[in-house]
């Protein structure tokens, strides 16, 4: 079995206290609340209220996750944000969460690997707590995607919500604990799958971009849902396998959490008992790179996930993206 170089110290989450339920979105959208329940498993979201930004929500899960892992602001050496709605194009969203949280001067950055983001990040960190660069880092998956989607496209509209979830991470110890393997892949032959066309250098914005709702996103929902249970049942296998570990020795799976359906095939096909599975999708909607973080968080402090287990995560996004990790808890 592989030994672990870095930890989870402590989880966090936020979610807006705004919850928008299906039957909310069936009065304005040509969809129903069986329609969006039987084809993706969503029945609410929470929403942002106006006026907060992505930052706000990443630094209220920082704080959680710092408490969590009995540390301050001042204990940390890196902030990675993975977002792909962040405040704005610039700065980066990252150093408005080291404001708001009050943390030192230390290198902050996003990281735009969409859904897989949380992934990424976590491999990042892991490489400079590994080498011995930095001690204690702070990884925030954090996506306002009410703002990204079209409000008006029943496709898209109902499977997104806003949140943030974040982990601090540091160095482990002789005891098992930690990530036993993370790996990170991309796609781009495949960046059509999901996209936002506008408010690039490809297509800046304009009056025409917006009336055509070129800065909202657009996807090819049922060639992303293939891909998907593709990628994270072959990669989960993976995974898995890298960590030197057998699925009898898995306690856990946390999905990126996008659709039930797309749970329930990689389900069927890695053979791994359904109810193993973390799926708070149904409350929360897909919350792009901070759906992993915000599932962790939850199960640990409801006490599903408990010290010393382990836990696969998987996620794909747009690029496309997509990685696994495992790690004992
Ligand atoms: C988008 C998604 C929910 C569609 O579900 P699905 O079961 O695959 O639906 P289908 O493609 O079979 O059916 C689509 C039909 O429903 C319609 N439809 C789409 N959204 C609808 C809605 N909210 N209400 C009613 N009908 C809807 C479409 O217009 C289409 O109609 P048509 O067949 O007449 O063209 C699903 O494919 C999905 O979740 N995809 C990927 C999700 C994702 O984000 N992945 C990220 C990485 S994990």
């Amino acid at each position: 079995m592989s030994i672990p170089r870095t930890r989870i110290l402590g989880t966090g989450r936020y979610l807006p206290e705004e919850v928008v339920g299906n039957e909310v979105l069936a009065q304005r959208l040509d969809t129903t609340d069986v329609w969006i329940q039987e084809h993706t498993g969503i029945e609410r979201r929470h929403v942002a209220a106006k006026g907060q930004v992505t930052s706000d929500m990443a630094a209220a899960a920082s704080r959680a996750a710092l408490e969590a892992a009995g540390l301050t602001p001042a204990d940390l050496d890196m902030i990675i944000v993975a977002t792909t709605s962040g405040d704005s194009p610039m700065p980066a969203t990252a150093v408005n969460v080291q404001q708001k949280i009050g943390a030192d001067l230390i290198p902050s950055f996003d990281l735009a690997a969409s859904f897989a983001g949380f992934l990424y990040a976590l491999t990042v960190a892991d490489q400079f707590i590994s080498a011995g660069t930095y001690g204690t880092i702070l990884v925030v998956g954090a996506d306002m995607m009410t703002r990204l989607v079209n409000p008006d496209d029943r496709a898209t509209a109902p499977l997104f919500g806003d949140g943030a979830g974040a982990v601090v991470l540091g160095p482990a110890q002789s005891d098992g604990r930690g990530i036993l393997s993370a790996r990170i892949h991309a796609d781009g032959a495949l960046g059509d799958l999901l996209k936002v066309p506008a408010g690039g250098s490809a297509e800046p914005l304009s009056a025409e971009a917006l009336a055509a709702n070129r800065h909202r996103l657009q996807m090819k929902g049922r060639e992303l849902f293939q891909v998907s249970v593709k990628h994270l049942t072959s990669y989960s296998m993976q995974a898995l396998k890298a960590a030197g570990l057998t699925s009898a020795e898995l306690d856990w799976v946390i999905p990126h959490q996008a659709n039930r359906n797309i749970v329930n095939l990689i389900s069927q096909r890695l053979g791994y008992p359904r109810h193993k599975f973390v799926e708070d999708l149904a409350e929360t909607g897909n919350t792009g790179a901070a759906s992993i973080p915000i599932a962790l968080d939850g199960a640990v402090r409801d006490g599903r996930v408990q010290r010393g287990q382990t836990v696969l995560m998987c996620a794909l996004g747009a690029g496309v993206t997509w990685g696994a990790a495992m790690v004992r808890m």
